[in-house]
């Protein structure tokens, strides 16, 4: 069977990178078009096809998509809540233009399927903290979780008006070494283990005590291609689905880390990224994603802190220092 083209949009970002290398091993490395307006990472290089592209270039992603023949789009480009916080105005354009025009590009040029990722960001200080449920009263208070909330039901308009299939999930905040964060409110919990392999204590922009909803990357990963690959007729969410992974605390995380690298100190000094993470579920339920197409998670706290201070070696924890 010829496999059908993917073009993934936001390839060099931290979910980007991992997942084009996992869509490539699966699919085989011509398959998968990588596109960002950053230049090719080196993690990239020499595994597949690269295009620079500007998703907001509502023309060229159009060509793009026809020239490739492109029959499924993962769109990953956005702004996060942190930085969004900073220029809410351009995160709100950067986060809905990018949907827009590649939910377009799908319609016209008949491409099959659609991935777009939202967030426990949709939910505001009125949800549940504690299992927030799927259909939770959403009132965002970030720009970052208006444009996420709003994006959801742009997806549920294209699939309902226009047959898109496109697919969406809440991931929580997501943990991993290969790439960096991009500027959201849980990159502590990247920020941590680097710290900690450089031998230097850890200055937390979180309170000691902030639980917020996390995942292994290799869990949301996978989660993504499972998601895709399920039957149409399995899907009852057109949203997006609530995934949960782990869920911890810095002081958690800090006591885990002290378990494997004994030396390893942290102080606490929150700044505005405390208030955003205020407004979020500390703990997520996920009973229709395990139900519809079979979400679970593999990673609980000690494994995936395993995995990190294995991986993370002591050039790449320097070179992250800033
Ligand atoms: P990231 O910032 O690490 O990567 C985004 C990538 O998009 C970057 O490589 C950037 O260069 C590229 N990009 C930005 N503007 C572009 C444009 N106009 N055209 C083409 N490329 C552009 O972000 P990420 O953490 O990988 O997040 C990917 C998606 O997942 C986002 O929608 C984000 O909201 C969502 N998400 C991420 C997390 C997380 O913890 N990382 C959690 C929930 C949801
Ligand atoms: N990790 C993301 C952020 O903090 C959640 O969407 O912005």
């Amino acid at each position: 069977m010829v496999q059908e083209k993917i073009l993934v949009i936001g390839a060099c970002g931290q979910i980007g990178t991992e997942l084009t290398l996992a869509l490539r091993q699966r699919y085989g490395g011509e398959t998968v078009v990588a596109a960002d307006l950053k230049r090719e990472s080196d993690l990239l290089k020499g595994t597949g096809p690269f295009l620079p592209l500007d998703v907001m270039d509502k023309t060229t992603l159009q060509v793009q998509v026809k020239r490739h023949g492109i029959k499924s789009i993962y769109l990953l480009a956005a702004m996060l809540s942190a930085t969004g916080e900073q220029q809410p105005q351009l995160a709100w354009r950067v986060n809905m233009e990018s949907l827009l025009n590649t939910l377009e590009a799908a319609r016209e040029e008949s491409v099959q399927k659609v991935f777009w990722p939202s967030s426990i960001a949709v939910f505001g200080p009125d949800a549940p903290k504690k299992d927030c449920p799927q259909n939770a009263w959403s009132t965002p208070a970030t720009v970052y979780g208006i444009s996420k909330l709003s994006g959801e039901q742009w997806c549920h308009y294209y699939f309902k008006r226009y047959g898109v299939d496109v697919r969406s999930i809440r991931y929580p905040g997501l943990i991993s070494y290969k790439t960096l964060p991009g500027g959201g409110t849980t990159d502590y919990a990247i920020e941590i283990f680097h710290a900690a392999i450089r031998g230097e204590s850890y200055s937390c922009f979180l309170r000691d005590d902030k639980r917020l909803p996390m995942m292994y990357m290799d869990d949301a990963v996978r989660g993504t291609i499972e998601l895709m690959e399920a039957p149409a007729s399995r899907i009852t969410v057109r949203t997006a689905y609530n995934i949960a992974g782990i869920s911890f605390t810095p002081a958690d995380v800090a006591a885990e880390i002290k378990r494997l690298v004994p030396g390893f100190s942290i102080e606490y000094k929150p700044d505005y990224r405390q208030a955003i993470a205020e407004t979020w579920p500390e703990s997520i339920q996920d009973q229709t994603a395990r139900k519809d197409w079979g979400w679970h998670p593999e990673y609980d706290l000690a494994k995936m802190t395993g995995e990190m201070i294995r991986h993370i070696t002591p050039e790449l924890a320097m070179s992250t220092k800033h």
